[in-house]
């Protein structure tokens, strides 16, 4: 997966190249810092999107050193910076590194999720990438008796995960990558990702998953497979679930 700091960083500092030349070509700008913060916050959006970083990366280039302004005019307690910074680092952990950032499945998504788990006669179910538990929490109380596998990489959400399972015995939570774990016991399979780790994540469950076994992708469908079915939930985010039914010799 690519990782993000480079081209971030990259990013950022063309966006104040660029508003340097700016307030070189127009001299009157250097008096305006808000114009010039803007500007670079445009140019470093640009630049980001040049660079191929994903579309979550954009806003926070074009609103990064705007809000440095205004945090500037606040004048708030420096510890409160440090506080905001290791709670951000807690949540969005992997973010920099290329991993997909935390949003949350709606309430539909999970009464879904359920009925595929109900119908499929699923025994062990996964979350790759479970976030706080939105998920593999409630089908772990809603069917005792299935085996529940939460993965989750970012420390926080995976604190409030394992917390919310301490009397849930059949929920394991694990602070580790998916990308670490082997799905081959699992019946059914749940990602709520992005489109970027998808191709690989395809080939992990084409290694692993067993035959006639179910990979179901929230929102992001496998470039080149046919799903078995394209569940659409009526949530806010209009949510398509698409389910792959693992065969053999899947491309
Ligand atoms: C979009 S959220 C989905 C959360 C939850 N599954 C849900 O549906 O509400 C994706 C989560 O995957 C986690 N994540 C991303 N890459 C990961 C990786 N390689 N290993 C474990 N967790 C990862 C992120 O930290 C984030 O919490």
């Amino acid at each position: 997966m690519q990782r993000q700091g480079v081209p971030a960083l990259l990013a950022q500092l063309l966006g104040v190249v660029s508003a340097g030349l700016l307030a070189w070509v127009v001299p009157q700008l250097s008096r305006d810092v808000w114009l010039l913060a803007i500007a670079q916050g445009i140019a470093a959006a640009l630049a980001s999107r040049a660079l191929s970083q994903p579309a979550w990366w954009w806003p926070m280039h074009l609103l990064f050193l705007p809000a440095v302004l205004v945090a500037s005019t606040l004048h708030l307690p420096s510890e409160l910076y440090l506080a905001v910074f290791i709670l951000l680092m807690l949540v969005f952990w992997g973010t920099v590194k290329g991993d997909v950032p935390l949003f949350l499945s709606s309430p539909a998504v999970v009464e879904a999720v359920a009925e595929i788990v109900d119908d499929e006669r699923a025994r062990r179910f996964a979350d790759l990438g479970a976030g706080v538990g939105s998920v593999a929490v409630p089908l772990a109380k809603h069917f005792p008796l299935l085996a529940v596998e939460a993965w989750e990489s970012a420390p926080l959400p995976w604190a409030v995960t394992a917390f919310r399972s301490r009397s849930l015995p059949n929920l394991a939570v694990h602070r580790r990558s998916f990308w670490e774990c082997n799905l081959a016991g699992h019946d059914v399979v749940f990602a709520f990702l992005s489109p970027a780790p998808m191709p690989e994540l395809a080939e992990k469950v084409r290694r692993e998953m067993r035959v006639g076994t179910l990979f179901v992708s929230s929102s992001f469908a496998v470039p080149g497979w046919a799903p078995e079915t394209e569940l659409e939930i009526e949530d806010r985010r209009e949510t398509v679930l698409y389910c792959y039914r693992i065969k053999e010799n899947m491309t």
